[in-house]
């Protein structure tokens, strides 16, 4: 698969690349909101896809669970990172799943039909979907086969019945009907708690989307542990190869270790899934980062940010200027901040000054901290300046002053 376009990004200072060639086809309200009948799903204009044909290249996006987990989840997380998404420029190098991970449900009416979680979507799914799609976005959610999810067992979300076993049809159209255009079902113990199988329960759910008429790629979730690799392709567009992973570096290596013997078995349509990107998420270094993102480039992995996107800017440092012996170098930095570098290389000390803008600074006020001498200058919205001896540099780090 080619690389396209890679933006370098960095999150709360860790370094990622972000980017590739994009896909070819390419408050609180507290009152139990129950949707009044079942809805009607609405076929998309678009012809229906093959399974294979659904996901030709990886899919990318974000996914809530590494960023906000099972308590953090909320529409307004979801749409602000929607905006952000857009206003970041990863929508136009690929990153168009916004996908709604576990904890959104808030249970089943009497006639079993599911609604999310009235304080945390109070306005319902389909408004949040909506958002999503008006800014040219995808939306995606969660589900699992048995009769109930992670969530359940593994972060005492405490509503009950809330997984798709028996009501799988109902759930397909649901939805649709949502406007869903990637469901991710996560098996969770199915097998055990439900005695069921999975490449029966799979092919049902996969069945039932086909039969809404509207291409939602379906993102299987077994963990690796029934070889879905081996059975799939045609039922799964990604598939999981692994556990799930964890902000750590020995996590990052222990799932690129568990691709070597199935890499073979991941092509257009179906891919394997290592899990999703821990960039952003406070337990690599930059260089850990970007190991982890290049790696799953390397493995053709679908890519889903899991983290404050906020947080991702550019890392990339450059040079501005160079002229009479001294260079100007900026590089953003989280939260609205910059790093500026003036450097001197003639071979003597020099005074150097250059306005805000001619770095490339936002206009404003800064607080300016000397990062070489750590000590804090007087705020600047004009220029900024420094001596350096010959062959030295002046670095400030540059913090909004409001
Ligand atoms: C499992 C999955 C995770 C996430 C959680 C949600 O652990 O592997 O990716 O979806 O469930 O509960």
């Amino acid at each position: 698969m080619a690389v396209g376009s890679v933006l370098l990004l960095v999150a709360v200072g860790a370094v990622v690349w972000v980017g590739f060639a994009p896909p070819a086809q390419s408050q609180h309200v507290v009152a139990v909101k129950t949707p009044s009948a079942t809805p009607t799903p609405t076929p998309t204009s678009t012809p229906l896809l093959s399974r294979e044909q659904l996901a030709l290249t990886p899919p990318m996006g974000w996914n809530s669970w590494n960023d906000v987990g099972c308590t953090g989840l909320t529409a307004q997380v979801v749409e602000q990172t929607a905006d952000d998404i857009v206003a970041e420029g990863l929508q136009k190098v690929g990153y168009d799943y916004v996908v709604v991970d576990d904890c959104w449900q808030g249970g089943r009416t009497a006639s079993g039909e599911l609604y999310p979680d009235a304080t945390r979507f109070p306005n319902g799914m389909k408004v949040v979907a909506d958002y999503v799609h008006s800014l040219g976005l995808k939306f995606g959610i969660y589900a699992a086969p048995g009769s109930e999810t992670c969530g359940n067992y593994f972060s005492q979300y405490p509503i009950q019945g809330i997984g798709s076993l028996g009501h799988e049809k109902q759930d397909a159209d649901l939805f649709a009907s949502w406007g869903v255009d990637y469901l991710k079902y996560d098996w969770c113990r199915a097998d055990i708690n439900d005695h069921i199988t999975e490449q029966a329960a799979y092919q049902t759910m996969e069945q039932d989307l086909q039969a809404t008429g509207r291409n939602i790629v379906f993102s299987m979730s077994d963990y690796g542990v029934q070889s879905p690799w081996l059975w799939a392709p045609g039922i799964a567009n990604p598939w999981r190869t692994t556990h799930d992973i964890h902000p750590l570096w020995s996590s990052v290596l222990q799932h690129i270790d568990l691709q070597v013997p199935v890499t073979q078995y991941a092509g257009p349509g179906h891919w394997n899934d290592p899990d999703m990107l821990e960039i952003g998420d406070g337990g690599l270094t930059p260089t850990e980062e970007t190991t982890h993102f290049a790696m799953w480039c390397m493995l053709a992995a679908p890519l889903f940010l899991g983290t404050n996107i906020e947080n991702l800017t550019p890392a990339e440092p450059h040079q501005v200027s160079s002229g009479g012996g001294i260079e100007l170098w900026m590089r953003p930095l989280t939260k609205g901040r910059y790093a500026v570098a003036l450097f001197n290389t003639t071979s003597a000390t020099q005074t150097m000054t250059s306005s805000l803008s001619a770095l490339g600074v936002p206009a404003g006020t800064y607080k300016v901290r000397d990062a070489v001498d750590r000590a804090n200058d007087a705020p600047t919205s004009g220029a900024v300046s420094g001596t350096a001896a010959s062959h030295g540099i002046v670095v400030y780090e540059l913090t909004p002053a409001s």
